[in-house]
């Protein structure tokens, strides 16, 4: 699969299923699309608090390895640029988290993610899954509408709206 880099030369990028070497640049790429996605929704106290506790290494190694989960990251020259995680919980099947490094947004990647991601669900056998999304995550929404989601306003929480999307 291809991805366009600044330079115009065509890049590879490779999805694959995460593993514990990739957890450093997990970490690495949460952080930095957590402090550019929600820099003006979210302290920078409250982000550098969240993110440090959602992706510890402990935390991490434990989702990477979970059969009711799937962990997916997509790679460029051996760097991780983004990911995506999905599962299946109380509320249903649902997608956890997506996120790139800035550098990346808007290359498309995003969908390859979601893609990967989709083919394990409908293996599981889901008709469909959830997710959740910052109301004023304009980038976000924007994915979402664009990849089909609606929203359901009776499961919002606070300031998230929440998405589903049937897989078909
Ligand atoms: C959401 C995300 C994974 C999508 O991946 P992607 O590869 O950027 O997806 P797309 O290329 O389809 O871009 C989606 C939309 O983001 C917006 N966008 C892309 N790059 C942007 C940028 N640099 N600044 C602002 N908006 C941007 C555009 O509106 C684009 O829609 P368009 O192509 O119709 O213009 C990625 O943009 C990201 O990591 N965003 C920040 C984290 C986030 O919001 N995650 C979801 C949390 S619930």
């Amino acid at each position: 699969m291809y991805g366009e880099s600044a330079a115009t030369e065509p890049m590879q990028i490779e999805i694959a299923s995460a593993t514990e070497d990739d957890i450093a640049g997990i970490q690495l790429a949460a952080a930095q699309s957590w402090r550019a996605a929600y820099a003006e929704i979210f302290t920078s106290d409250f982000i550098e608090s969240f993110v440090g506790r959602a992706y510890s290494t402990e935390s991490l190694r434990r989702v990477i390895h979970s059969t009711q989960s799937t962990f997916v990251v997509a790679r460029s020259d051996g760097e991780i640029i983004g990911f995506s995680h999905a599962g299946y919980g109380p509320r249903g099947a649902e997608l956890y988290r997506i996120y790139l490094r800035p550098a990346w947004w808007g290359s498309g990647v995003g969908d390859m993610l979601l893609t990967h991601t989709e083919a394990w669900l409908r293996e599981e056998g889901y008709p469909g899954y959830g997710c959740y999304v910052h109301q004023r995550n304009a980038v976000g929404q924007r994915f979402y509408a664009k990849h089909h989601f609606v929203r359901v306003d009776v499961a919002d929480e606070g300031d998230n709206d929440y998405l589903w999307k049937a897989l078909v």
